[in-house]
């Protein structure tokens, strides 16, 4: 199905299953521990052997050789495969840094061994005993070192923007900021590490894995296997987050594949955690330069936004200026991005990709241009409002409510007892309120499902859509229901899985809004082949209490799909309906801490996020996707940072005692209201992302409540105490 006109009333609008707050199908498999993540597949048949991979040591060089003879004598050890027995392997289209394979390192712990045990432990305590010798090589690693040498990014894909006279309204604006702000590297620390387990029968591998696009994984592990992606069974039906460190092929997988092909056994590998921040990918570390004029009243004349991030050669950088080029008016405008190489594992995304950095760095800039012209921060972002692509104003937003969410966040929060910087204490705290916008852009991928009806009367959906946590068996099952008449209960889901039609995926926030799309597609011609069958005229059909009527003939589902069953198949495809509106998401953040006057200690006390998203699928799944978020979000703000060794080459904090992310205890009141609204030109859906939207803006939320309770200003993430209590007013 193509969808390239708005979407008019469709059975997804009956609303009977799709939009109720639906509990998780699976959540009883998983809070039960028997949803099988990839690491604990199991065949009652099969004795697993356990492989642990070896990282390198060195940032940049090449391997002059590998000693594995004392760890091949090791007890239980079966195989090592190292990166020089393998040779020269071809790299996924998707991945930057090789993952395995040749002498050539490109950054630390990249993997260069791995050791095959009958137990974990014995692969382990082998995997010490290999000896590497390197000979090193210089590398780049400190981006602010490096700033001269960065170079503008492909300007195909990384265009810098241009609109009006910049340079002339900015030096003539009345009012101006002009500040720096820098954001440091982010791991995605997901709570299940990266695994595998890979099973050779013949020339055909079956790998359990934990990934986020089923597909991509597919055709780059066939690449650097040397194999027919026809020979490559993936199969990924849970996954403990991902948060974009999932999206491409990973060394779990290749080492996996080749240690099982060695010792002729299934193998399974996963990376250790003090592995993940070095071996995999990181949000890369930016600097953003952020100048705003205004003219007394408010209005915006002149915003330019400028980030630095770098990256491994060939890679790309951190799109921290996209959201600049759409989320306020003003008629001159410029955003550049500058790539500079460094050494570093390889940077790519995470949660909201560009926008997440990007609003932290902007909303902090927006709150200080609203105070330097003694106005309220909500105020000056209502004023500065646009609804139309403000480089191309003939190209409007499909739906942009960031006006509502701010409003009614303002009366929710009780924004109007916000007082002024520092002037407010309890006690020892300081206490201060914030508020930034959030925007995310609505992406659509392709996405394809087949639904079968069975002589029972149950609809079974197969797609190779993932759910890394996200509810997307739930999402899809509420949309098969709707279509189909039935109940829920009626609805089996079946994800993750190679050999059924190629999804969406999960990633940038596209899953749900297109996942649900491509279900949608194929109960269309679930409803064809049913209609056809019993001779009804497929446009008059209802389908309804597990019945198909027409007319005054009903008859039931089961019946209709007889011994044989009845499937269809298909694939939402995309019209031009991104290109000719600019389809987006909004939300305000408002955030309420307390910082410690004596220690600089930032607590949170409230929350609260209001989102603009299109229909919302489920109300429960949603607001679990925004909390989470919201939590990423305090972790940006106030702890999250990969601290890099410059000399080395290698994030220092490697582990999740040294890469602090909030807990429990941290998170106090959160509140998420979703607007009632639809977007008819997202999808039949009418619905929108909201798992990235969720973060972005939290982190300058935060930092905007900072300055509000102490009055400093912090530009630096993450706001640590050292930040902070240089700068607090004295105490007795
Ligand atoms: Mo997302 S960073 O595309 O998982």
């Amino acid at each position: 199905m193509q969808f390239d006109t708005p979407a008019t009333t469709n059975p997804i609008d009956q609303l009977k299953v799709v939009g109720k707050p639906i509990h998780r199908i699976d959540g009883e498999l998983k809070t039960t521990g028997r949803a099988m993540y990839a690491y604990e597949w199991r065949d009652p048949n099969t004795r697993y052997a356990y492989g642990y991979p070896v990282g390198s040591a060195i940032a940049k060089g090449q391997i002059t050789a590998i000693d594995s003879a004392a760890a091949k004598k090791a007890p239980g050890v079966l195989a090592v495969v190292t990166t020089l027995d393998v040779g020269n392997l071809q790299k996924g289209k998707l991945n930057t840094a090789k993952l395995f394979g040749g002498s050539e390192i490109q950054h630390y712990h990249q993997a260069v061994a791995v050791v095959v045990a009958e137990t974990f432990e014995q692969a382990r305590a082998a995997a010490a005993m290999i000896k590497v010798d390197y000979a090193p090589q210089k590398g780049a690693f400190d981006l602010r070192a490096e700033l001269a040498t960065a170079q503008s990014p492909d300007p195909s894909t990384e265009p810098d923007s241009s609109s009006g006279d910049f340079q002339a309204a900015f030096s003539t604006a009345e009012v101006t900021l002009d500040a720096e702000y820098t954001t440091p590297d982010q791991s995605h620390a997901m709570m299940e590490p990266h695994a595998s387990i890979a099973a050779w029968n013949g020339e055909e591998v079956t790998i359990w894995t934990s990934s986020q696009m089923i597909d991509w994984w597919r055709t780059d592990l066939a690449t650097t296997l040397g194999v027919d992606k026809e020979k490559v069974h993936l199969m990924s039906p849970f996954i403990g987050g991902g948060f974009g460190g999932k999206l491409f092929l990973r060394a779990d997988a290749v080492l996996a594949a080749f240690a099982a092909k060695t010792v002729g056994r299934p193998v399974k590998v996963a990376l250790p955690r003090t592995m993940i921040s070095n071996n995999t990918t990181h949000r890369p570390a930016t600097i953003q330069r952020i100048r705003i004029g205004a003219d007394r009243d408010g209005r915006i004349t002149a915003i330019g936004h400028e980030s630095w991030s770098g990256d491994l050669a060939g890679g790309g950088p951190e799109t921290a200026v996209m959201q600049t080029r759409l989320l306020y008016a003003g008629e001159n405008r410029m955003t550049a991005m500058k790539l500079a190489t460094l050494d570093l594992p390889e940077g790519n995304a995470m949660r909201a990709p560009g926008e997440a950095p990007g609003l932290m760095a902007l909303e902090i800039a927006v709150d200080e241009i609203a105070e330097k012209l003694g106005m309220d921060p909500i105020e000056f972002r209502i004023k500065n409002d646009t609804q139309v692509d403000p480089e191309n104003p003939e190209r409007p937003f499909s739906h942009r409510d960031l006006v509502g969410c701010l409003k009614l966040g303002a009366e929710k929060f009780g924004w109007d007892k916000r007082a002024s910087a520092g002037s407010r204490r309890e006690g020892k705290l300081m206490i201060g309120m914030g508020v930034a916008a959030a925007f995310r852009n609505n992406l659509v991928m392709p996405s394809g499902a087949r639904v079968k009806l069975d002589k029972e009367g149950i609809v079974t959906v197969e797609t190779d859509m993932t759910d890394i946590g996200t509810g997307s068996y739930t999402i899809v099952a509420q949309t098969t229901a709707e279509m189909m008449g039935v109940g829920i209960d009626k609805v089996a889901v079946q994800l993750g899985d190679s050999r059924f039609p190629v999804s969406a995926g999960s990633g940038g926030q596209f899953g749900a809004n297109s996942a649900t799309s491509g279900v949608y597609a194929a109960c269309v011609k679930l409803r064809e082949a049913v209609a056809s069958k019993l001779g009804f005229n497929s446009k008059d059909v209802i389908f309804e209490n597990e019945e198909v009527r027409s007319g005054n003939r009903a008859v039931g589902l089961a019946v209709a799909a007889g011994p044989d069953g009845l499937v269809g198949e298909d694939t939402m495809e995309w019209g031009d309906l991104t290109k000719t509106h600019q389809q987006s998401t909004f939300g305000g953040h408002f955030v309420e801490v307390g910082v410690d006057i004596a220690t600089g200690e930032t607590r949170i006390r409230r929350m609260l996020a209001v989102c603009a998203a299109g229909r919302i699928l489920n109300p429960i799944t949603a607001r679990s996707q925004v909390i989470g978020a919201m939590t990423m979000g305090v972790g940006g703000a106030l702890s999250e940072e990969l601290a890099v060794d410059t000399r080395h080459g290698f994030f220092v904090n490697h582990d999740l005692a040294g890469y602090e992310v909030p807990v429990h205890a941290d998170i106090p009141h959160q509140e998420v209201i979703f607007m009632d609204e639809t977007d008819p030109y997202s999808s039949p859906m009418k619905a929108k992302g909201v798992g990235e939207l969720g973060l972005c803006g939290v982190s300058a939320a935060i930092a905007n409540a900072i300055y509000n309770a102490t009055g400093v200003r912090v530009r630096h993430y993450p706001i640590t105490l050292d930040k902070l209590i240089g700068e607090l007013p004295d105490v007795a």
